[in-house]
């Protein structure tokens, strides 16, 4: 542990902040983690949804930049063959860290107070960097997420969430009731906002927000979201500008069928063909747009010298180059562990309903049927596409089946391993 501060002047109001209100909320007790992470499909899938090509990496080098008070001491949990560094310039945030790191003997966790715009004092370069919620905090994002991109290996990748805009309006607006009224962080001063959120009218602009934020009017998420000195939020197309300037480029979205025009409602909208013609990033917009109520923006990037094409997911054999002809047949698709069927309220010629628990949009549900069921149950985490529609041949033609296994995967219900 690094003991002394290295940070920036005007990361001081942000640190007082995250000193006083650490957030998320402390945890103290992670067995529910380990349980999960006895499953080590769960790793395997979120390893191939940033490097969808590649052989699982041993001994990564993992960043966690901003980690807060627990985000850390999950993943060295969940990567025991990693070693896992951390930084925040929050000392309460890194102590609940701390007490996480000794309770569960975690020998792979380094820990430093230390300003993301000083990460090269570490003198270390990174397989993967995770810096969700962090960076839309910093007076310069731009110098932050450049900070971050010199110490990310040209192979590597970034997990980074930021706030989105327009699903954040009345969030925004809040923040500026707060501050006419000089609202404090003092327990009283919380009490009073929360229970202000109750008397609020049902159609106020931050009303998505309420909805879709288990734990919003908990005192720690409140004071993040409503009190905070300083924080931004991106369009997708400030987003995109913000990438470019930055040596970055985008990979992915983590959860994609939010922003999809084949998913969801906006499919089915009279824009849909047109908005589908436009450049991909142009699409991504028209979809924000559409939905309205976006309120982060969590993605995979890498840096835009990385050698070889990032996401190369293809099923369209006739778009695909001569060399990459046929390899999706070699797929093996992986079910996100945050996945699952249920069997209620299905619509007329379903027999199961696939959702995805990280999605926060209700349209974003797959229904499935019983031919769609056998390709589903089908994936074990060994067997290539070829080889499930092969075992599925009786019943299930395969351009239907490749269809399928598309559509799953626009929906987040997979991944693949193309290593
Ligand atoms: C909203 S919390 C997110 C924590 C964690 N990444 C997560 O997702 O659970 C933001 C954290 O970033 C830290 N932080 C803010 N500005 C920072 C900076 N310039 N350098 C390093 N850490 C910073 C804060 O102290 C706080 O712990």
């Amino acid at each position: 542990m690094k003991p002394e501060i290295s940070e920036v002047n005007d990361a001081k109001e942000v640190r007082s902040f995250y000193e006083r209100m650490p957030y998320p909320a402390p945890l103290t007790n992670l067995d529910r983690h380990l349980e999960l992470y006895q499953n080590p499909e769960r790793k395997r899938a979120l390893f191939h949804l940033m490097f969808p090509t590649e052989k699982p990496r041993s001994g990564q080098q993992i960043l966690v930049a901003g980690c807060g008070t627990s985000q850390a001491a999950t993943i060295a949990l969940r990567e025991p063959d990693a070693q896992v560094t951390a930084i925040d310039i929050s000392e309460t945030s890194l102590s609940h860290t701390r007490n996480l790191q000794h309770k569960y003997k975690l020998e792979n966790l380094e820990l430093h107070q230390l300003a993301i715009a000083n990460v090269q004092d570490l003198d270390r370069q990174f397989d993967q960097i995770i810096c969700t919620g962090v960076l839309h905090h910093l007076s310069d994002p731009d110098l932050g997420l450049r900070s971050l991109r010199e110490v990310l290996k040209p192979t590597g990748a970034m997990h980074l969430m930021v706030y989105a805009l327009y699903g954040r309006t009345g969030i925004y607006m809040l923040q500026e009731y707060c501050r006419l009224l000089k609202v404090g962080t003092s327990d009283r001063d919380l009490q009073d906002l929360s229970t202000m959120l109750d008397v609020l009218p049902s159609d106020h602009p931050i009303s998505n927000v309420l909805h879709q934020t288990k734990d919003f009017k908990h005192p720690d998420a409140l004071a993040d979201a409503l009190l905070h000195p300083q924080d931004r939020a991106y369009s997708v197309p400030q987003l995109f500008e913000w990438l470019d300037r930055c040596g970055m480029s985008f990979g992915r979205w983590f959860e994609q069928a939010t922003y999809l025009t084949q998913c969801g409602m906006v499919a089915k909208s009279p824009h849909t063909a047109h908005i589908g013609k436009l450049p991909m990033r142009s699409q991504y917009a028209a979809v924000e747009l559409f939905r309205g109520t976006i309120t982060k923006h969590n993605f995979i990037a890498y840096r835009d010298d990385y050698p070889n094409e990032s996401q190369p997911i293809q099923f369209d054999e006739a778009k695909s180059s001569s060399r990459s002809r046929y390899r999706w047949r070699q797929y093996i698709p992986l079910r996100l562990p945050w996945t699952m069927s249920i069997r209620e309220r299905l619509p007329l010629g379903a027999v199961a309903i696939a959702i995805n628990r990280a999605h926060t949009y209700p349209d974003l549900i797959l229904p499935i049927d019983a031919e769609q069921e056998l390709l589903l149950n089908a994936i074990d985490g060994k067997r290539t596409l070829n080889e499930i529609i092969q075992i599925a041949a009786g019943g299930v033609n395969e351009k239907r089946s490749l269809k399928f296994f598309k559509r799953l995967w626009q929906y987040d219900q997979i991944v693949f391993d193309a290593s």
